[in-house]
């Protein structure tokens, strides 16, 4: 290699270059990742290995330079996970949608938005998935638990009940595809001045009185994943119409905050810049969920019509009856909840539900560990904590009393969950399917309900 003997041999003087060209072809096109990788993802889709084989004749004769980028920074093909963001701003009619990992990220995104920390409460309800409550401590705030109503939504009463004055937010969640009440919820919220952040991760389409969940609180948060209604892995989204809430929630979901309009910018007010986390979704994500978003005005159709179609072949029983809906029109359809007098009484009809060869199931008596009730949520009730200083629950700046976590805190919902029998219900049965199903619920509730 010359050495440059003076200024003037500097290339960027205009001297000659020092490597005027590098000997490997590759050196500055792909594929790092190719063929073999995209073959990888049609095996995870489940394409049989005949197919695949076909796709990999087909697809090598493409020149070379195929090169995926994955990421969403610096991305020379069109974002997916930006095209995502932008059909999900479309469907839902909301201003602002975030795609994250996972809908724990979202819900983390949304509350550290709403300015959940040291100090404050959530109000969560006493079922839901246990990542609703955990995401609040992971927050450092306080979770308190409140009741949920006969609609196995949270009671609106209770909430009104356990507002203190380090209240934050209140969580509706839509759970198993049933909206919450909504109006009573919005209303309390508006009195006291909370922010609503709805969960909506098992509800993603279903409505209340024709307003998509997820979009009548202040933010609203969707796991997209593949046991959840739209979603094939591990994904999830935060949508509000309220730009300083979503510049926040842009914040904690990707602590270098790049998609600001200017990355390195300082921050144009305080509260936009601070240490968050890396939540972000990658572009096979984007591009699935970006598919996904499509289909969820067909699919809430056939759910909600499949369940209709079943409640109304209900007959009336002694014993047993149909969860109350706060809107049946909205309930994205796909269980029916029956709630049975006794735990003993659901005990004997889940499993002769089942029998009959129905996709259904009750708790009962003998009932498992289930983190969607509060009663096992143990790390709360307890008060486990990763460090032993035990933070948030001993952080100077709450101040308390803590609530008073016990198993039995919330009686009602845990015996409510006890009684309760789920029946699945799949958007693709026939109307003979449902009537059929219909029938089978009437047989057995006709004989133990
Ligand atoms: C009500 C509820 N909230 C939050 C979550 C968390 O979603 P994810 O598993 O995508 O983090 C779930 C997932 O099961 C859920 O059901």
């Amino acid at each position: 290699m010359p050495h440059a003997t003076s200024e003037g041999d500097l290339a960027i003087n205009g001297g000659q270059k020092a490597v005027a060209a590098f000997e490997a072809e590759h050196s500055y096109r792909g594929p790092k990742v190719g063929l073999d990788e995209f073959l990888a993802i049609a095996d995870t889709f489940g394409y049989s290995p005949e197919a695949q084989a076909k796709m990999r004749t087909l697809l090598s004769e493409e020149d070379e330079s195929v090169n995926p980028q994955l990421t969403r920074y610096y991305n020379p093909r069109p974002s997916r996970v930006a095209m995502f963001e932008e059909k999900a701003r479309q469907v839902f009619g909301s201003n602002y949608a975030l795609g994250v990992n996972s809908g724990t990220s979202a819900l983390m995104s949304a509350y550290v938005a709403a300015g959940v920390g040291p100090g404050t409460e959530v109000i969560v309800p006493a079922y839901t998935f246990y990542a609703s409550a955990a995401a609040v401590v992971a927050s450092k705030g306080i979770p308190v638990i409140a009741e949920i109503n006969d609609t196995m939504t949270i009671d609106p009463v209770d909430v009104e009940r356990k507002i203190t004055p380090r209240t934050k937010a209140i969580v509706p969640v839509h759970m198993l595809g049933m909206a919450a009440d909504m109006d009573a919820i919005m209303d309390i919220a508006r009195r006291h001045n909370l922010m609503v952040i709805e969960d909506n991760a098992q509800a993603c389409g279903g409505t209340f009185k024709g307003r998509y969940l997820g979009t009548i609180g202040d933010l609203g948060c969707f796991s997209l994943s593949s046991y959840k209604v739209i979603g094939a892995g591990e994904a999830g989204m935060v949508l509000t119409d309220d730009e300083w809430l979503y510049t926040r929630a842009l914040s904690q979901h990707d602590t270098a905050a790049c998609w600001r309009p200017d990355r390195y910018a300082v921050e144009r007010r305080p509260g936009e810049l601070f240490c968050g986390q890396n939540y972000r979704m990658s572009e096979l994500e984007g591009a699935v969920n970006w598919v996904q978003m499509g289909r969820i005005e067909e699919q809430r159709v056939r759910y909600n019509a499949n369940m209709r179609r079943i409640v109304a072949g209900l007959d009336t029983f002694a014993r047993t009856r149909l969860r109350p809906s706060n809107d049946i029109e909205g309930d994205l359809g796909y269980c029916i909840i029956l709630t049975a007098e006794s735990k003993e009484a659901a005990g004997l009809l889940g499993p002769a539900l089942a029998a009959e060869g129905l996709p259904a199931g009750a708790r009962g008596v003998e009932g498992s560990r289930d983190w969607h009730i509060y009663s096992f949520w143990e790390q709360i009730l307890e008060q486990k904590t990763a460090t032993d200083e035990g933070c948030p629950f001993t952080c100077p700046y709450y101040e308390g009393p803590l609530p008073e976590y016990s198993v039995d805190m919330c009686a009602y919902s845990a015996d409510l969950f006890d009684r309760a029998i789920f029946l699945r219900v799949n958007q693709w049965w026939t109307e003979r399917d449902c009537d059929a199903v219909a029938a089978a619920v009437n047989k057995v509730c006709g004989v133990y309900g």
